[in-house]
């Protein structure tokens, strides 16, 4: 099963998942991170910035998750440029090892296919940071994706649309179509590492970490991954059954075990 650390706040949260990254950084100067975009990562790339201080981050390698098709790669809100913005620059990494799906419309049928292979060449993803939409997905990958998926092109529900319409105008301007990792991708990362914040998640999370393993719920993916770390705030906990287990065994948790 997924671990289930439950914390008092987002500060914590990123501070948990900051101390880990930069443990295996520290490891293995060319680690490969899978990184998540929205509000929910923010934390952990905050704290990573003061631990990644004197740590030469030249070999890591990023891979996003996501990206929207069409949108201009100069838009603030493209996933490329947010990438670049809160990640890149902050944690001072370099900008030619981290990759963005393509979303260009010219191109976009191999577009999917040249993500999984630069990833392969790689050496695969060592820990993968996601966020959970309110409708249960991770990535774009939305209800009714396929665990065997790998990246390719998938139209948001009105559901993302509308959650992701803070970060545009209007929700006219949020683009309809995305181009994402598969679930198929994300499994194949190393250490699964889900962050979800406030009441608004505690159903996906509930349904994801407990409920059937069910490709209308694309987060219950999760259950499937042999070393995957779910890290909520209390809010976001308000819906787990086992959430009285989930604290025992975080606070008896031997520090050999490591995250
Ligand atoms: P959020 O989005 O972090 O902005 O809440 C999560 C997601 O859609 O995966």
């Amino acid at each position: 099963m997924a671990e289930v650390i439950i914390v008092g706040s987002r500060e914590d949260a990123g501070a948990l998942a900051a101390d880990e990254i930069a443990r295996l950084i520290r490891a293995r100067p060319d680690t490969v991170l899978g990184l998540a975009t929205g509000s929910t990562p923010l934390p952990v790339y905050r704290a990573l910035r003061p631990r990644l201080a004197g740590v030469d981050v030249s070999r890591v390698r990023g891979f996003a998750l996501d990206e929207y098709v069409g949108l201009d790669p100069e838009h603030p809100q493209s996933y490329r440029s947010v990438i670049a913005r809160e990640v890149v620059a902050p944690l001072g990494l370099d900008p030619a090892r981290v990759r963005v799906p393509n979303g260009a419309p010219d191109g976009i049928e191999h577009a999917g296919a040249d993500y999984e292979a630069a990833i392969e060449a790689a050496g695969g993803v060592d820990l993968q940071i996601l966020g959970i939409g309110t409708d249960g997905h991770i990535g774009f990958n939305e209800p009714g994706s396929s665990f065997a998926s790998l990246t390719r092109v998938k139209t948001l529900t009105r559901q993302t649309r509308e959650d992701n319409a803070r970060f545009f105008d209007d929700i006219d301007d949020v683009p309809r179509h995305c181009i994402t990792q598969g679930l198929g991708t994300i499994l194949r990362a190393r250490h699964l590492l889900l962050l979800a914040f406030g009441a608004g998640k505690a159903d996906a999370i509930a349904r994801a970490v407990e409920g059937p393993v069910t490709a209308m719920l694309p987060g219950s993916a999760v259950q499937l991954h042999p070393h995957a770390t779910v890290i909520v705030d209390e809010a976001a906990a308000g819906r787990l059954r086992l959430a009285g287990y989930y604290r025992e065994t975080w606070q008896h948790k031997p520090d050999w075990q490591g995250l």
